[in-house]
């Protein structure tokens, strides 16, 4: 009777509380009936006596038996608390869940981002510190006015979509037509959008290494295969390129050509048109992320975007995160018209559609008179804090950096080879919070420094951190 057949991916305690359960349920073993004791059911079922108390102990929870000190195990003969069938275990899911994985270290860096020390310099967060934010003050907005702006369409609300478009004109001069825009809820609703909808299981996506991307989780939970793609200094490799769209069938070419994040680099004119090519060769098409377009310390010219060199071929996310805030929560999505209206019909399906507030309101901020002149002195700050962050660095003889042309991160890599935990600690026991290169890739030789949130006046501060850590590393190894 005590004997359990060992199965592959299923857990031993499960497997004695199906054996138990079912004598249970066939009459095997009566309500009120003692069953054997702990060290007698390890003995016959031949595993641990803890392996048999973890059932006895899911059994009871279920009610299915009672355990009284002194008298043994009993098989519950009453109904109250018996549940019927048994109950999911939550823990053999849970184990599964990409999102529950978080690296001790990023644990450590975020409980330290949420408790503010003095002294303390958080250049680890992904976002513009709050005094360089723009501001802008609203006309005053009624109930009725949200209420009738409400007639939107599946695509967003196409004033906002039509400011967007305007904005591209603009810097960057082409146009997103606005029939063919989908305001989302951040860059990252558009990613996800486009994981649900244009690819599936089992597919695989190429990307940058070091990647923004890599740190996602939404990629695995939908069982999409990431492969990484090396950088050097004009962006992602072709060769290697090819050599993975050829080898594991890409499906899609996700890159984030301008002020990458986390490296800050920026692909060529030269390395986008032969990209374009290489993809066109291969049908594969390209998302291109491009959420810090507005910040670019350099000529527009010198960067456009691939949508705007191959708009058949190329899907663009664009978002407001990097210069008005993450909470913002607006991001949005250029696409062939067939796609655009798959994407939107889906996101309706799910019912993940956009609420009205966050539009209106990003469309007044669009629209504000001041809104060029506010975003080129953000711009101007955010350059200046580079610049000086870049400097710090660049004396450093222990660190490689390049000089920041847009965005907001500077990447500077450890020319002695990989950094060890010891000395990954050493950032939190000094204050000085950054994010480390393993949550964008495997390598572990370099850090992201946000240095939009260096200010001026920090800048001693962050200074005498970086030399303190640098000797100290250096003096371990
Ligand atoms: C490259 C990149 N893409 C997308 C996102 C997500 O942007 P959002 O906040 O609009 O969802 C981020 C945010 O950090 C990013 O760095």
């Amino acid at each position: 009777m005590w004997s359990i057949k060992k199965e592959k991916g299923v857990p031993v305690y499960i497997s004695i509380v199906e054996l138990i359960l079912g004598y249970i349920k066939t009459g095997q073993l009566l309500p009120g009936q003692r069953l054997p004791s702990e060290r007698k059911l390890a003995a016959a079922l031949q595993v641990n006596r803890s392996t048999v108390v973890h059932a006895l102990d899911e059994l009871t929870a279920l009610g299915w038996i009672i355990r009284k000190q002194g008298s043994g195990t009993i098989v519950n003969e009453g109904k109250w608390g018996i549940s019927t069938t048994p109950r999911t275990d939550w823990r053999r899911y849970l184990e599964q869940n990409a999102f529950a994985k978080v690296h001790p270290f990023i644990e450590k860096i975020e409980q330290a981002v949420k408790q503010p020390k003095e002294q303390q310099l958080d250049l680890y967060t992904g976002e513009l510190p709050l005094d360089l934010i723009p501001s802008f003050s609203f006309p005053p907005l009624t109930w009725k006015h949200f209420l009738e702006e409400e007639q939107q369409d599946d695509f967003g609300y196409l004033p906002l979509r039509q400011a967007i478009s305007r904005e591209m004109k603009n810097e960057y001069d082409f146009t997103l037509p606005s029939e063919n825009l989908l305001i989302t809820s951040g860059a990252q609703q558009a990613l996800f959008l486009i994981l649900q909808v244009l690819l599936q299981s089992g597919d695989s996506v190429a990307i940058e290494d070091p990647s923004f991307l890599y740190a996602l989780p939404i990629f695995q939970a939908a069982g999409i295969r990431l492969y990484g793609v090396k950088m050097d200094k004009e962006g992602i490799c072709l060769n290697d390129l090819e050599q993975t769209i050829r080898k594991h069938r890409v499906k899609m070419v996700m890159v984030n050509p301008s002020f990458q994040n986390p490296t800050g680099k920026t692909m060529t004119l030269k390395r986008r048109q032969a990209l374009i090519q290489l993809c066109q060769k291969y049908q594969v098409p390209i998302l291109e992320d491009n959420v810090f377009t507005q910040l670019n310390f350099i000529e527009a010219e010198e960067i456009p975007p691939l949508k705007k060199l191959d708009p058949e071929n190329v899907l663009y996310i664009g978002s407001l995160s990097k210069i008005l805030g993450s909470t913002t929560k607006i991001g949005w999505l250029s696409a062939p018209t067939s796609v655009i209206r798959q994407l939107a019909e889906a996101r309706k399906m799910m019912d993940f559609s956009l609420s009205i507030f966050p539009q209106l309101l990003a469309n007044l901020a669009l629209t504000d008179e001041a809104f060029a002149e506010k975003i080129a002195d953000l711009k101007e700050e955010v350059k200046q804090r580079g610049q000086a962050v870049y400097k710090i660095m660049a004396n450093m003889k222990e660190w490689d950096v390049a000089e920041p042309q847009g965005g907001f991160y500077l990447w500077a890599t450890w020319k002695k080879g990989s950094l060890k935990p010891k000395d990954w600690s050493r950032f939190l026991e000094i204050g000085l919070l950054i994010a480390p290169s393993f949550i964008f890739s495997e390598r572990n030789d370099s850090i992201r420094i946000n240095f939009s949130r260096v200010a001026q006046a920090e800048l001693p501060l962050f200074q005498s951190k970086i030399q303190a850590i640098t000797e100290k590393i250096v003096s371990e190894t």
